[in-house]
């Protein structure tokens, strides 16, 4: 039986995990990359045939390139396409535990509702939703990011669909919109632990959760929904969930799930990818 708070890709695998690493497939791509939460034994590590590798010595990551990939390496999701690359800190521009997320906001948001995507990165949230008559601002310090996100939008043939990207700071846009007064039917928070705005503007999840969730009651409308995706610092649902509930108190329902990817082994164990809390207002 399938559980809402786990993933499903048609295109995507999470082979096997253990001994902190773990093996997917994206596309046509089979990738290992370290993994710290998996603590156990692989099911079968010797059957591992990855073309990549990623590898973590200390802050350093390296990719070792085992066979030429693709060009482009694309997966699709749906009807929807999606390229992706070896990117920094052991990215390949999807993450694939979030389609729990852009599932459950196609489904919550009307045609006509609004959506800010914070911490958009490549695009994937705002592209689904949008396909479903929703409009999108999407928000990301990283010019790069951005770039590859319009690519997606274009590769999924979504090009007339209504998503503004912006680079910008996060925290700086939340504000500015606030002084213009917009409001939005929903706001999706992706933060990670540190980052930059475009300006040097640092971002630091522990200081800066509270301060920016607080922002946001200016532009959330009445009745909005939030959603605030932790990841990067393995914080449990709980503590994420009491930072919103001290925010909104008079939110009408919030709920947190454990985002999960299942391995497609005989053995199916689950590899724990962060947390999302969901709050109605
Ligand atoms: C964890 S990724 C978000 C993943 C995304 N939600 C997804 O599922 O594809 C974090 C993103 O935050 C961006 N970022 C870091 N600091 C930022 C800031 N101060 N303002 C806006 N975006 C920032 C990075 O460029 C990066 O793309």
């Amino acid at each position: 039986m399938s559980t809402p708070n786990i993933a499903k890709l048609n295109d995507y695998e999470l082979l096997d995990s253990g001994h902190l690493k773990k093996y997917e497939r994206f596309g046509s791509v089979q990738v290992v990359r370290t993994e710290p939460l998996a603590l156990w034994v692989p099911e079968d590590e010797a059957a591992w045939d990855p073309d990549v590798i990623y590898t973590q010595d200390g802050r350093e990551g390296t990719w070792k390139i085992k066979r030429d990939l693709p060009n482009p390496w694309t997966l699709s999701w749906n009807k929807l396409t999606f390229r992706l690359r070896l990117a920094s800190f052991k990215h390949v521009g999807l993450f694939p535990e979030q389609a729990v997320n852009w599932e459950y906001l196609g489904r919550e948001l009307p045609r006509g509702a609004s959506l800010l995507n914070l911490f958009g990165y490549t695009g994937a949230a705002s592209i689904v939703v949008a396909q479903h008559g929703i409009e999108v601002v999407h928000v990301d310090a990283s010019k790069p990011a951005i770039t590859a996100g319009k690519e997606n939008q274009k590769l999924s043939r979504l090009e007339t669909a209504s998503i503004r990207w912006i680079v910008d700071d996060a925290m700086t846009f939340v504000k500015r919109e606030a002084r213009r007064a917009h409001l939005y039917d929903a706001i999706l928070m992706d933060p990670p632990a540190f980052g930059r705005g475009p300006d040097g503007e640092l971002w630091q999840f522990e200081t800066d959760l509270v301060p920016l969730l607080r922002a946001c009651q200016a532009i959330l409308a009445p009745r909005g929904l939030l959603l605030v995706n932790a990841y990067a610092l393995g914080f449990p649902a709980v503590a994420i969930e009491q930072a919103v509930r001290c925010v909104f108190p008079n939110a009408s329902r919030i709920e947190s799930i454990e985002l999960l990817l299942r391995e497609s082994s005989r053995r199916g164990f689950l590899l724990p990818a962060g947390v999302t809390v969901r709050a109605r207002l």
